[in-house]
């Protein structure tokens, strides 16, 4: 007998199906293996799990939307399948730009529809821990998340269809569902989502106080009008 609840044994399959992921994509990017060797120091044994309350928000219809999204794609399903069973478990928040330095200019798409759950961390709704973050992430559709970097390295794992992404450059690339990217700390990236939300796990493996810097681009303007502006030509 464990002694948890049936909400905690959700919460904890959802954070091994994703851990099972990353260990079967193992030497795609440099950061799922710095990833696992963190996980792999951490006692994420049952009886460590923490119970927190559930927090819903303003964006559920988009978020529902954003896990729906997920289900076409056949190397997610596991992670598609806990997530929607601990989705009404977790503690989703927005971040009204207390990552960023005051008065960075992020745009609205971001402060208008971003939102997160920890899975691993500080307030974490599955395990504690103070320097690192393991959650799930979503932002609205046709959102440009403007370039910015931070002290924290970061990985994705991307669970929507597409999305686009660049890194330091004017070069914008589409990644598809189950892609990892790898941010090493400091290296600038910036993210396009399309007519569907974008949602993805999240990993940041240290630093995780040090504030994020929006790294100005020209064309910011030009890009969100075009994804305002976009139909059915963009998934
Ligand atoms: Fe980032």
């Amino acid at each position: 007998m464990t002694g948890i609840t049936d909400k905690q044994t959700r919460i904890y399959a959802l954070i091994q199906a994703i851990i099972r992921y990353l260990e079967s994509h193992r030497n795609e990017v440099e950061g799922v293996d710095l990833t696992l060797k963190k996980l792999a120091s951490m006692n994420l044994t049952e009886n460590q799990l923490l119970d927190v309350p559930s927090q819903d928000s303003r964006h559920n219809a988009i978020l529902n939307d954003a896990i729906d999204g997920i289900k076409v794609s056949p190397l997610l399903n596991e992670i598609y399948s806990c997530l929607s069973d601990a989705k009404n478990d977790l503690a989703w928040r927005e971040d009204n730009a207390k990552y960023y330095q005051e008065g960075s200019d992020l745009g609205e798409g971001y402060k208008n529809c971003n939102l997160h759950t920890l899975l691993i961390g500080p307030d974490a709704c599955g395990f504690h821990h103070d320097d690192f973050n393991l959650g799930v992430f979503m932002l609205g559709p046709r959102t440009l998340y403007r370039d910015h970097n931070h002290d924290a390295p970061e990985l994705y794992l991307n669970l929507s269809e597409k999305s686009g992404w660049r890194f330091g450059s004017d070069d914008w690339q589409d990644y598809p569902a189950g892609s990892l990217i790898w941010n090493a700390a400091g290296e600038p990236h910036a993210t396009k989502v399309y007519d569907h939300p974008f949602i993805s796990v999240f990993v940041w493996l240290e630093n995780i106080n040090s504030p994020c810097s929006v790294i100005h681009f020209n064309d910011w303007e030009e890009i969100e009008k075009e994804l305002n502006h976009s139909t059915s030509s963009s998934t």
